[in-house]
Formats: C-alpha cells, structure tokens, sequence
C-alpha cells in the first residue's frame, strides 16, 4: 500500500515526498530527494521545523510538558529509579532485572578509576581556568589513553567505552573541581554508589573521614536522572554531528561538552543562578522582568523558556522539589535565593509577555539554588550538567552509529555572498 506522501510544487513542478510516521508525535516529511526533484533546499537555520534522525530513546511533548525515557515518565524514574538504572534504560533501551542491574552497577563501578597520568592534564591548567574549559580538554584526552575502545565499528568496543565514559566523568569532573580550589584528588571508592561515590570525590580531605549524607546523595542522583538525556538539543545534536564523521566517542562526549558550555543550553544553570544573586531581593524583580521583556534589551530570564516545551519543563517541577528537600535538609529553607526564584516565577507566570511566548521555567532555573546549596561553586554546575548527560550523548551516539540512514552529517545553505568576480592587483585597488 502505498504510503503517505507530501506535494511540493516549486516553479510549477510538483514532486511527491513521502511522509514518515514515528510511534508517538508528529510525522515527518522526508525531504532526501527534495533537492535531485527540484535543485531546492530546505531552509531551517535553528532546526525549529527538521527532524536529523530516528530515535528509540526520548520523547518530549513539549505542549504537553511530557517526557519519556524509552517511553517511561521522567516523574516516574526519578520518583523510583537511581541514576544508573536509567543509564541501563537508555543504552540497553529496557529496565535491568536485578541480575543486570547487580551486573551493570559493578562494572560502572570497576571503571571509575582514570589513568594516573590523566592528573598531569590538570597542573597544565591555571587553577581559576573555568572548569568546562578543563573538562573539554581532559575528556578529549581519555582517546590517548584507551586505544582499545576507540573502533566504531566495533560493538563491543563501543559498549566498553561507553561504560568508561559514563564511570570516568565523575571522577574527572571532581578532579577538574579539586584542582580549581586547590585541594588533592581523591580517588573513587568501589563501596560507594554512584552519587555518593561523586560527593565524597568532590568533599573528602584527606585529613578526615567524610560522610556522604544520604539525602543530599538522593538529591543528586535525581539531579542526574533530571539531566540524562533531553531528544536531540543542541549538545546531542553535536555530539551526533562529530559521531557521524567516525570520530571516537571520546573526542565526540568533549564537542558535546564544548557545546552544553554555552549560556543558553547548559550554562544556564550558572547564568541563572548569576541572575538571582544579580537581582538580590524581591523588590528589585519588576525591573528584570521589565529588562527581560525590552526588545532592546538584550537580557533574558535565565532558566526560562525552552525550544521545545511550551508547557512547564517536567524537569523543573522535580528539580523545585528536590531544591526544597536539600534546603531544608541543610537548614536553608529561608534561603534568600530561593525566595527571589519563587517570587520571580510568581510573577513571570502570570505575565502577559511570558504567558503569550509560553515562556516556562526549565530544569536549569531551580538545579543552580540546589547545587550551590549541596556546596558547588557556579563553576561547577554546568559540569554536573555534563556529568549526567554523557549518558545521553553515548546512548544517541551508539544509537546514530547503529542507524543505517546515518551517514556524514553535511548540511548545504543559502548563499547569499558574492557572486564570481576575478582578482584586482592591489595596485588597482
Ligand atoms: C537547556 O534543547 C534542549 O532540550 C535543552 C535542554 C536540555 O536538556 O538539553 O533542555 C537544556 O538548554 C534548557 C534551556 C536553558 N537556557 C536558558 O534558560 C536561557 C534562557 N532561554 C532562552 O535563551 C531561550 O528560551 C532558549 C534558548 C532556551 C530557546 O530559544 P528559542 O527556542 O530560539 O526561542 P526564542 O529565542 O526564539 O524565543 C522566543 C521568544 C523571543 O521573543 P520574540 O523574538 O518572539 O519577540 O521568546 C523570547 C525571545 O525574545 N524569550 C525570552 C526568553 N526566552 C525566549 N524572553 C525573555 N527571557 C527568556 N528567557
């Protein structure tokens, strides 16, 4: 039967294009011949209206306010589920059974030492280099050390290095943590879960024992649950883009983390925690806002809005409660950040300007309060930010790698330069 199809016509010729219907959401139109039919591109410079690719892994509903890991609610994951169950979920593409799950925690576990050699990396470093800077340059390095997971075509290699990423980014985001304030590292302990396993490489000293506060290790393996895997945003985007060259995965995780570095995809976390402090107090919320919706003005609401969800980001409602279980947890509770950011949500959510735009807090409006709260410096948030999401960039990687539609990314443009014109002496110039 034949399928779907779209028609084009351009300059009185019409071309049929098929349409492609997904499990849930909308269909696509598949262009790949648009251009042999016609000599036409499409034209879509932010990517508002263009699906890159296939995926099993997530699924947003950006109107809804939905968001599924291999079609499990995010609320119901991070209510229920640790961190590494759901790396399981997005890279196997199913929950472990015990068994597996009992399997996959141990491996994890028993590759999260680096290369001793790996600290020279640091002392090459300034210790107030930004510690983004730091990762994208150590990440980048681990190809230079493990050579034997770096064939693509290789399944299992791919498997072995996606396991390395995802064991070795805590304690290389630790390490970037305790060089910049000037303290020794501190290694992994395999008696330790996931998240505690991070705090206690972020906070132990060598002069004393440190106990890793089971509530504040809750909060933090559900900021990562929070943080995983987000469809194709901009740093999976470009993560794929590196992927589809058949760059290692490890040069591909560090384009992913050049990419989240930016202000508005995954520095927003440390602008938007910038911005409260910024404000200070309630009172002075009216002249933000009034700034934010200045055309003129080029300040934003860090932490508000979003490219796809024009409902509340799922993600924030978990994140708002979580900021207020490690609050009161620590005995911040009358934080004065957290006053401004509920005021100031407040306030946005009933304004005409923002209610119009669909304007909604995102995950990284409230994970700066809770971050700075579990002793984080501003530095740091957007590392923790990275630290979670390789397993999203890895599982979509492995995914792209597996998917025999994919091949080099290479998009064409509109050219709106020059047209051909021949060289004038600089004499005649
Ligand atoms: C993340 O893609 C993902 O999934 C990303 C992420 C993930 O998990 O990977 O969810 C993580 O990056 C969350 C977003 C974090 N960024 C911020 O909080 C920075 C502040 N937000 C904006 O910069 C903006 O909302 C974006 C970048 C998030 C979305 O930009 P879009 O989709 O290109 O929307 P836009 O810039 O075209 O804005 C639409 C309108 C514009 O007004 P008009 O030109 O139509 O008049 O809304 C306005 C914007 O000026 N607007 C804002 C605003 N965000 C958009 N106005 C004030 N404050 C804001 N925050």
């Amino acid at each position: 039967m034949a399928g779907k199809s779209a028609t084009v016509t351009v300059n009185d010729k019409s071309v049929e294009l098929p349409v492609r219907s997904g499990s849930i959401g909308p269909e696509v139109v598949d262009i790949g011949t648009l251009y042999k039919q016609t000599g036409q591109f499409t034209y879509d410079p932010g990517f508002t209206s263009t699906a890159s690719c296939e995926s099993k892994i997530t699924y947003i509903d950006g109107d809804e306010g939905i968001l599924l890991h291999r079609g499990f609610p995010i609320e119901q994951l991070a209510e229920q589920g640790d961190f590494l169950e759901v790396c399981y979920l997005l890279l196997y593409g199913e929950l472990p059974t015990k068994t597996q799950k009992i399997d996959f925690d141990h491996r994890v576990t028993h590759h999260t030492m680096v290369h001793e050699q790996m600290s020279r990396f640091f002392t090459g470093f300034r210790r107030d280099a930004h510690p983004m800077a730091v990762m994208c340059g150590c990440v980048g390095a681990l190809s230079a050390f493990y050579h034997d997971s770096t064939d693509i075509t290789d399944p299992h290699q791919r498997m072995v290095a996606s396991l390395r990423m995802i064991a070795k980014m805590p304690t290389l985001a630790a390490m970037a943590y305790k060089y910049h304030i000037g303290q020794p590292f501190v290694y992994p302990k395999n008696d330790l879960d996931y998240a505690s396993n991070f705090l206690h490489m972020c906070f132990a000293v060598p002069c004393e024992d440190y106990k890793v506060n089971p509530v504040l290790a809750r909060a933090m393996d559900r900021i990562f649950i929070l943080h995983a895997d987000h469809e194709q945003n901009a740093s999976t985007s470009t993560v794929r883009l590196a992927g589809s060259s058949g760059a290692n995965p490890f040069a591909c995780i560090a384009a992913g983390i050049a990419c989240l570095w930016g202000p508005a995809h995954g520095g927003a976390n440390e602008a938007a925690l910038n911005m409260l402090a910024e404000i200070g107090t309630v009172d002075r919320i009216p002249e933000y806002v009034a700034k934010a919706k200045d055309k003129n003005d080029p300040f934003r609401l860090m932490g508000f809005g979003h490219r796809v969800y024009k409902n509340y980001d799922p993600r924030a409602k978990i994140m708002q409660k979580t900021t207020h279980e490690v609050l009161a947890e620590l005995g911040h509770k009358d934080d004065p950040l957290l006053q401004v950011a509920m005021e100031l949500e407040r306030i946005a959510l009933t304004d005409p300007y923002f209610i119009e735009k669909k304007l909604y807090p995102n995950i990284d409006f409230y994970s700066g309060i809770t971050l700075k709260a579990l002793g984080f410096p501003t530095t740091m948030f957007t590392v923790l930010f990275a630290l979670a999401r390789t397993v999203g960039w890895i599982a979509q990687w492995n995914e792209m790698i597996e998917d025999p539609e994919q091949r080099i990314g290479r998009p064409r443009q509109l050219y709106v330069g020059e047209p051909k014109r021949d060289y004038i002496p600089v004499s005649k110039r």
